[in-house]
């Protein structure tokens, strides 16, 4: 460093002009309008007390969509996407997928302002319809999604710092659907890489009518490439098997499911073969589709999306512990969840909001209306950006 510069940095640092960390533009939590005429990024500051702050909104340069009521045939929301997971973030790069576009889109996130969004390119998922899902290994440079028209299966890409590249043929998921799809059952729900990202787990919705069972599929990642071939399993007491994360260092997962409440599933890495360990009734539930592990209680928040509550429990053991009804806020149920340190991020489309829960004290902290934002009945996905 030569002289004068060093001189100034001190200076700058004896003034406190350099050193003084901008903590309150480091964290953001990002939704996705999932607007037909066209989709956008919602992304919004997390202050240094939990609490959101300014928002920003940026074009993801596609389509998004909804489902279609079964009776009617026609577009059917909320749980427009019938997904967990439709947006993804992994370092400091933001993946989102567009529903009726068939793309996936990628953004930069600037470290300095987590609100402050780089478009950098779309790329087509060829040969499938209707993406509802996303995942991204940081290890393999590798993104997943996953389709549930038409078309379904499981598609994936390399991406680097100059964008996505060419999604490759589809891996068949084998469901007899519509594009838009009619759903809850018989649609995928998620695509998630797991901790080590050595495997790729894709949940499926039974289809009661046809007595087609809701199923687990297993990729294996090997030489940096998905494999073609999955592992499916569909695990004892469970059915419309849907949102569901990994219990850190373990190779147990909490699944939700609306036709009991969730579960608990262990992922054997010889056989890739899902079973059941502990099946969770929730008394009560409606339609218990999202979760969330929380890095502050180490426990699961499970949402419904027709009771407005948050059902809290141990992993892996499989307790409830608590329930935390917030239904004085007026939200008819809960959605996509994100958690950052002692608090929890939750979506009510319908009602275009987001409740902030303190995990540790259940008190809600926080209840925003984002509509002016874009964000209404189609809109779904959560990810969280903690610098
Ligand atoms: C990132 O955000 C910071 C703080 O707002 C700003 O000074 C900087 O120019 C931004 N970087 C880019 C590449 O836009
Ligand atoms: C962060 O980015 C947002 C969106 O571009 C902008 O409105 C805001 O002013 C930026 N904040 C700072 C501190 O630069
Ligand atoms: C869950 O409820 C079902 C039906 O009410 C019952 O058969 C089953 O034994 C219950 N399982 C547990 C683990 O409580």
């Amino acid at each position: 460093m030569r002289p004068a510069k060093a001189l100034l940095l001190l200076s700058a640092l004896l003034h406190g002009g350099y050193a003084r960390p901008a903590a309150s533009c480091e964290k953001a939590i990002y939704l996705q309008t999932n607007a037909v005429e066209g989709n956008s990024i919602v992304a919004l500051l997390i202050g240094s007390d939990g609490v959101l702050g300014a928002g920003a909104v940026y074009p993801t340069m596609g389509k998004g969509g909804s489902r279609l009521d079964v009776m009617t045939m026609q577009p059917a929301s909320p749980d427009a996407l019938l997904s967990q997971s439709a947006i993804a973030v992994v370092g400091n790069n933001l993946f989102v997928i567009n529903a009726m576009s068939n793309t996936a889109s990628m953004f930069r996130i600037n470290t300095s302002n987590a609100t402050d969004l780089h478009y950098i390119n779309s790329s087509p998922i060829t040969g499938g319809d209707f993406p509802n899902t996303i995942a991204v290994s940081a290890k393999h440079k590798l993104v997943c999604v996953a389709t549930t028209g038409k078309a379904n299966g499981v598609s994936c890409a390399t991406f680097d710092r100059n964008g996505l590249g060419t999604f490759d043929s589809l891996r068949p998921l084998g469901l007899t659907q519509s594009t838009p799809p009619t759903g809850p059952p018989n649609t995928v729900s998620q695509v998630s890489f797991t901790e080590d990202e050595e495997f790729l787990a894709v949940t499926v919705k039974a289809d009661p009518p046809t007595n087609k069972p809701g199923f687990v599929a297993v990729y294996q990642v090997r030489g940096k490439k998905l494999a073609r071939e999955a592992v499916r399993s569909s695990p004892a007491d469970t059915a419309i098997l849907f949102g569901f994360n990994q219990i850190p260092r373990t190779d147990k997962f909490i699944v939700t499911d609306p036709s009991i409440g969730a579960a608990i599933l262990s992922l054997d890495t010889q056989s890739c073969d899902v079973t059941t360990v502990q099946p969770i009734n929730i008394t009560g539930q409606l339609a218990t589709c999202w979760s969330v592990i929380s890095p502050a209680t180490g426990t699961a928040f499970v949402s419904d999306g027709a009771v407005n509550r948050l059902v809290e429990i141990s992993v892996p053991k499989g307790d409830i512990v608590s329930v935390t009804d917030l239904s004085a806020n007026g939200d008819p149920g809960l959605f996509d969840m994100v958690a950052s340190g002692e608090f929890v991020y939750a979506l009510s489309p319908a009602t275009s909001a987001v409740t902030v829960v303190n995990a540790k004290s259940k008190k809600m902290v926080q209840h925003v209306t984002l509509g002016s934002l874009g964000i209404g009945a189609y809109a779904q996905g959560m990810a969280l950006f903690e610098g």
